[in-house]
């Protein structure tokens, strides 16, 4: 769980104690409200840059302990290089940034959104907490003991002073619901997978009805029934039960259609009969991301009261080898009706979407269909941890999903479909094949798979998260091993293009 640090906001009085962090551009010139607390170490503040040959310079640092004729007991100066390209992604980092050179010991902290041009807007000051909160969480639930040497964290208050406080708590509302989502993400992706298993991952879920969310679970004698033979073979060879977990926001209009997004909850990815080899086979625990999004995402579109409809789709399994485990040469009969022959028990996810996905649709005739998987090591080979992987039958919704990824920073680079792939996963004895084959374009014949289950008229894009969903190096808006990618992305997709 994250000791996520108290937020406050303020106005632009100086603080009396503890921790002044301040910006400042490669000129070395600060906002008038920094200059004015300022004001009594001003010369200080030159002679340190100067004998630190501190310059501004995007991304450096000036540290002072103690400075004269201040009350806080530290000020850290952070450069911000040149200020007029500032994109509220930047400015999220920055509040990221600056939480990270805050030494653990520290409790209080105050942050002056305030930049050389003049005070941050509320929103930036808002997104300039979100970056600390970001920033601030770790998933230290299984540490019983601090590590030698590493002191325990102060709890901390982390307070946004700014031109209008009141204004910038009323922005920062929506971004809590996105930060609280995100927590939510990565602390189900975090968890080890003898604990997060599909019946205790469907448990967790059910805290969404506090916020409005209605959540229906269904357990293996009802997905039988629907017939969805695809996802129960992955999860058959479990000692641990599969669930669907279905769970509707409705904040729009009684009878719009809702938008829908679906995830892979593989809670741990085995690759079953044909076995993955051993090397960080532990980061299979993670092969759930796509479905930790999901929830995060419907726990922050209910906590800001979306004026939409959504309904958020997640197929929960674990893939294991056992003597009732599917197999290579299986021919299993989806959802759908059509046949699928298994070539590869590691190819699982793809069978979980394929019914999942199949459902929805059926179902719910939504607006468009957003899948999240962590579905291919191929994507990792295409785009490494920068961009997901974008699939997808329609250009306007790739256009906006691509623009609202390089608006959070949550970057999305479309991928190309085509009969020629479609091709390579024909069966020679069912209707389809779980492979390519090959390892050739092995993200895009996973998505010409998923394809085959989504009807043309439905609005589908599917995300690859393989490489954002984790990634062991840390940045400034994350420590820890579970990104929560995708809850900002699609909260912001919904945003600006379909509430009402
Ligand atoms: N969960 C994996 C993909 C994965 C790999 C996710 C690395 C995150 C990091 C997926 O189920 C898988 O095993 N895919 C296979 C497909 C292959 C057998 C066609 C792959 O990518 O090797
Ligand atoms: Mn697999
Ligand atoms: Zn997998």
């Amino acid at each position: 769980m994250s000791d996520a640090p108290k937020l406050g906001f303020s106005g632009f009085a100086t603080p009396s104690a503890g921790v002044l962090v301040l910006f400042c551009d490669e000129k070395l010139a600060f906002g008038t409200a920094s200059r004015r607390v300022l004001e009594p170490a001003a010369d200080l503040i030159k002679r340190v840059a100067a004998a630190d040959r501190f310059t501004g310079k995007k991304g450096s640092v000036l540290d002072i302990a103690a400075p004269a004729g201040l009350k806080a007991a530290r000020l850290i100066v952070l450069g911000l290089g040149k200020v007029k390209d500032l994109k509220p992604q930047d400015i999220v980092k920055l509040g990221g940034s600056a939480v990270g050179r805050v030494p653990a010991s520290a409790g209080e902290v105050t942050i002056f959104a305030d930049l050389p041009s003049g005070p941050m807007k509320a929103d930036q000051a808002a997104d300039l907490a979100l970056g600390t909160q970001l920033r601030a969480y770790t998933f230290e639930r299984y540490k019983t003991k601090p590590k030698e040497g590493e002191e325990k964290p102060a709890a901390k208050t982390v307070t946004i002073a700014a031109a209008d406080a009141a204004a910038v708590r009323k922005a920062w509302n929506s971004r809590q619901a996105v930060a609280d989502g995100i927590i939510i993400a990565r602390d189900l992706v975090n968890e080890p997978p003898n604990i997060l298993f599909p019946e205790e991952f469907a448990k967790r879920t059910l805290a969404l009805r506090k916020l409005g969310v209605t959540v229906e679970v269904l357990d293996e004698k009802a997905m039988t029934k629907l017939g969805m033979n695809a996802l129960l073979g992955v999860g058959q060879g479990s000692a641990r039960e599969s669930r669907l977990v279905v769970m509707r926001w409705n904040g729009g209009k009684a009878a719009t259609p809702p938008v829908a997004f679906i995830g892979k909850g593989v809670c741990f990815d085995s690759g079953g009969i044909s076995i993955k080899p051993a090397a960080s086979m532990e980061d299979m625990k993670g092969d759930m991301a796509g479905a930790a999004c999901v929830v995060g995402l419907m726990r922050a579109l209910a906590a800001r009261k979306a004026k939409i409809n959504a309904v958020g789709a997640i197929g929960l399994v674990e893939n294991m080898p056992s003597g009732k485990a599917y197999r290579p040469g299986d021919i299993l009969t989806s959802m759908s009706g059509q046949t699928i022959e298994i070539i590869n028990t590691d190819a699982e996810g793809r069978l979980v979407l394929a019914d999942v996905l199949w459902y929805v649709a059926k179902r719910f005739k939504p607006k468009f269909m957003v899948d999240l998987a962590t579905l291919t090591g191929a994507i990792l080979v295409a785009l490494g941890n920068e961009y997901a992987g974008l699939f997808s039958n329609d250009d306007k919704l790739s256009e906006r999903l691509s623009k609202a990824g390089e608006a959070t920073g949550e970057r999305v680079w479309r991928m190309p479909l085509g009969p020629e792939y479609d091709k390579l996963i024909d069966s020679k004895f069912a209707d389809v094949k779980n492979t390519g084959g090959s390892r050739w374009g092995g993200a895009i014949t996973a998505a010409q798979f998923v394809k085959r289950f989504v009807d043309d008229k439905t609005p589908w894009a599917h995300l690859d998260i393989a490489g954002t969903g984790f990634d062991s190096r840390q940045n400034d808006v994350n420590r820890s091993w579970a990104s929560g990618w995708g809850v900002r992305l699609l909260d912001r997709l919904v945003a600006d293009h379909y509430e009402r």
